[in-house]
């Protein structure tokens, strides 16, 4: 049986708003075989998130089959930038698959092509070659091999140092992982590639010394020297926290990087297709990288990512070298035009940055309220409040999970805070979200937090 099952909750009083309907008691008692199922037969590590069965999801909610509708804070994990379900994403979907092209391997298709000139011609210069591929984690993982070949290339084989920042998230393999800056999640590794090395990432709340020189002393402590340093990688903002960096820091970092000749990488993830607000989270800093790397909100669907960079990097190896079967796949690619055609036709990336303003007001009204929300960080439609205990910064995550509990249970669906102390309550809607939705889940979550605090 489902036994250990945290999310449980009775419905009480039922929840019947414009957006939101919560009818049964959760979860939901004919869900129990579904969920059984998938206990017995996946590992328990698929496990962890709020019992809801996914039956239908559109725009910015989501519905089981007994009648219950979330307003989604998740966007499925910042994938579903344009909205669920989208009509017009379906619809290119389904012309690619009845077109009798489901998949090529690298051989040229027409989408892919398409995809790529489009990206090109809407980032900024110098990135003017795209690699696209499947996962963010892949292409985490080909950003990485283009800064060591291109460090090595350049400087000898000593130039293969990729800094990165402490907490960082670039996906779970091998790659990936140990730019990464959770040293737990690390410890199956065992032994660790010495060439990675991370620095503190400056936060201005739990790393108050936001000054780029913290970065340089960072170095020295490690014992690299900045001339060995390949790449420097970091996500435009922290997926654990959406915390972003100073402005000056990171205009300074591009400079360093520069100087050094190390490729500047900004993980764009979570950041890309407007959802903070911009197209691209790094023009918050008035910054160009020299790798981006994409992925979720791409198409707002399917499985696709990409690395978009300078072309006298991007074209450093052969024909044939770095391939991968599912690549550039072209109904994944007619997916993602569609997704971008909508973002780009519908502004929302301005409406993001429209909304999002709305949002973060409301949030910080919030946290003025309750001493146990240190800091909220993010721009745009993507937010994160730090539970702690009251006026330090310890991170609470007991706190944490029981906000995002209570919410569940009255119709705002968010993904649970997982793994090794993170604390943060993530909000993060489809950009289609309307204002009035906004208020209405804020509503929701400042009665969750005011209930979760009261029951410490
Ligand atoms: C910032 C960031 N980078 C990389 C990844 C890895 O992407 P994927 O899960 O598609 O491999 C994620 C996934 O959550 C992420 O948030």
């Amino acid at each position: 049986m489902l036994t250990d099952l945290t999310f449980v909750s009775k419905c009480g009083r039922p929840v019947d708003t414009r957006y939101r309907r919560i009818v049964t008691d959760l979860p939901v008692p004919e869900s129990l075989v579904l969920l059984e199922k998938l206990r017995q037969f996946e590992p328990r590590s698929m496990a962890g998130q709020p019992p809801v069965v996914w039956h239908r999801a559109e725009g910015f909610q989501v519905e089981d089959a007994w009648g219950n509708r979330w307003i989604d804070w998740s966007s499925g994990v910042l994938i579903a930038n344009a909205g669920h379900g989208r009509k017009e994403v379906a619809d290119a979907i389904a012309r690619q698959a009845a077109a009798h092209l489901l998949t090529t391997f690298s051989f040229a298709n027409e989408p892919r092509a398409q995809l790529a000139a489009r990206l090109v011609s809407i980032l900024p210069d110098p990135l003017r070659k795209v690699f696209l591929y499947t996962t963010g984690s892949e292409a985490i993982e080909c950003a990485i091999k283009m800064c060591r070949i291109w460090g090595v290339r350049a400087g000898g084989r000593a130039k293969h140092v990729i800094v990165s920042f402490d907490q960082a998230f670039h996906g779970r393999t091998l790659g990936a992982l140990q730019a990464g800056g959770i040293p737990q999640a690390k410890e199956w590794v065992v032994n660790l590639d010495p060439g990675f090395v991370q620095v503190p990432f400056p936060d201005g709340f739990r790393v108050t010394d936001t000054d780029f020189s913290a970065f340089e002393r960072a170095l020295a402590q490690r014992g690299v020297d900045a001339a060995n340093v390949a790449g420097v990688m970091l996500e435009t903002f922290q997926g654990g926290s959406s915390a972003f960096a100073p402005v000056p820091y990171m205009r300074a970092l591009r400079e360093w990087t520069a100087r050094h000749g190390a490729l500047l990488v900004c993980d764009e993830i979570q950041a890309g297709f407007g959802r903070t607000g911009k197209l691209w989270g790094f023009e918050h800093y008035g910054i160009v990288p020299d790798l981006a790397v994409f992925g979720k909100g791409i198409s707002s669907s399917l499985p696709l990512s990409a690395v978009a960079g300078r072309a006298d990097v991007l074209d450093v190896n052969p024909p044939l070298s770095m391939t991968s079967s599912h690549a550039g796949n072209p109904v994944c690619c007619a997916a993602a035009l569609a997704a971008l055609s909508l973002i780009l036709d519908e502004n929302l990336v301005e409406r993001a940055a429209q909304t999002g303003e709305l949002l973060h007001r409301k949030l910080a009204a919030i946290a003025a309220r309750f001493p146990q929300i240190g800091c909220i960080a993010g721009k745009g439609l993507v937010a994160g409040l730090a539970c702690v205990r009251p006026h330090t910064t310890e991170p609470d995550s007991t706190l944490a999970f029981e906000i995002v509990r209570r919410a569940f249970a009255q119709g705002v669906l968010m993904f649970a805070p997982v793994g090794f102390g993170m604390a943060t309550v993530k909000i993060a809607p489809p950009l289609v979200i309307p204002e009035d939705a906004i208020e209405e889940s804020v509503g929701v979550l400042e009665e969750a937090i005011g209930q979760a605090v009261e029951a410490q």
